[in-house]
């Protein structure tokens, strides 16, 4: 394993007190409970109303701010104190924002992850066990009858949808500025989006180089929804799709022209590891020597921060109960292992894109050309 000097301090010897782990894993325990309230220690307006007070908030103000009853707000505040979201004086009985709190509120990771869990992994969650032992994703059946959750995207429930396209977007989107400005380090005439989902990423394109064209390649349902968010944009035309079942290893990537860049954001890790290779190989059959493939994924192990491990660790749970049974978050040996067995060369890494963690592989095709 290849983990960043931060996480390797981290991670390799123990970091609590007895006192402290014995909590921690209380916490865990209570964990179900824990995580609703800190949900509606938001969606009630509570840490809001701390952030503004400073001076602390009685029992009876935050009746009056919630309409809910003193019990309830009772309940609640007592449990956020012991979770360590809130502190309170207990001379004048106000609440205060623990730090906690205070990213509870304020870290749009964490409050993204809330809606993500809540509204399309909660109950999925309770089939972990069976979806591990089977290999498929159990917790998406109560949604509808699917094999993987890209074929039921644009059906889920609009909550659900807003909830996933959080989540997924979050990542992507602070990290498309900075790729755009590798990807045109070099010329860039035709790109090839795979897994380009509602094209964002190819508007982006379009209208960072007045020249390029961009050809989204996804599920036909998914191409639906991006030649509706891509109607009237004034560089239309240079967008075009092709629909592709990329868990189909018959089908072939497009070669009607050359693509100098094959881009891959977030796309890897909704596979398995023979489907990677599978998608890998395909793509290095149209590939020549100028051409590149540009794999942007959040590795694990190449996080700085413990907290963006452990969102992605969880997330590749999210691949297993919710979203196809056997995908993952990969960390650097694996993606790195699989990306050579498909016959393709990491030229380059890019680390520490955006917001998010992102890291580009920059991919040369180890084959004569091929096309
Ligand atoms: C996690 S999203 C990433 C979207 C986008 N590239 C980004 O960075 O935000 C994965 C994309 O892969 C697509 N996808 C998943 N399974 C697919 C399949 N079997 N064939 C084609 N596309 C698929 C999904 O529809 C979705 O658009």
């Amino acid at each position: 394993m290849t983990l960043t000097e931060q996480l390797q301090k981290q991670y390799t010897e123990e970091q609590y007190s007895a006192q402290e782990a014995q909590l921690l894993a209380h916490l865990i325990s209570w964990g179900p409970v824990v995580f609703q309230v800190a949900r509606l220690l938001n969606k009630y307006g509570i840490l809001q109303l701390l952030d503004e007070h400073n001076e602390g908030v009685t029992i009876q103000q935050i009746e009056q701010e919630t309409g809910l009853s003193s019990y309830a707000v009772k309940c609640l505040m007592e449990a956020a104190l012991t979770m360590h979201a809130v502190l309170i004086d207990d001379k004048n009985d106000v609440y205060t924002l623990a730090k906690t709190g205070w990213f509870l509120l304020n870290d749009p990771l964490v409050r993204v992850d809330i809606d993500f869990n809540q509204d399309v992994n909660y109950e999925g969650w309770f089939l972990l066990d069976e979806a591990l032992e089977t290999g498929k994703p159990v917790g998406l059946r109560h949604f509808g009858d699917w094999k993987t959750i890209y074929e039921g995207l644009s059906s889920l429930p609009e909550q659900v949808q807003k909830s996933w396209f959080g989540f997924d977007h979050y990542y992507s989107d602070h990290s498309f500025g900075e790729a755009l400005k590798i990807i045109f380090r070099n010329e860039v005439n035709n790109l090839l989006d795979v897994g380009g989902n509602t094209g964002k990423f190819a508007r982006k394109v379009v209208e960072y180089d007045k020249n390029v064209n961009v050809t989204v390649c996804d599920l036909p349902q998914q191409l639906e929804m991006m030649r509706k968010q891509t109607a009237g944009h004034p560089a239309e035309g240079r967008v075009h799709a092709q629909p592709i079942n990329l868990l189909d290893n018959n089908m072939a990537f497009p070669n009607d022209k050359h693509y100098d860049v094959i881009w891959m954001s977030q796309l890897l890790d909704c596979f398995g590891e023979e489907e990677i290779k599978s998608i890998l190989c395909r793509a290095a059959r149209i590939m020549d020597d100028k051409s590149r493939i540009y794999i942007m994924e959040t590795l694990w192990d190449r996080q700085k921060y413990q907290a963006a491990a452990l969102s992605l660790t969880m997330t590749s749970l999210y691949f297993t109960a919710l979203a196809n049974g056997n995908s993952k978050m990969y960390n650097t040996d694996d993606m790195s292992r699989l990306v050579e067995e498909s016959g393709l060369e990491i030229e380059t890494i890019y680390d520490n894109i955006g917001m998010g963690g992102h890291s580009i592989l920059v991919c040369k095709t180890r084959q004569q050309n091929l096309i």
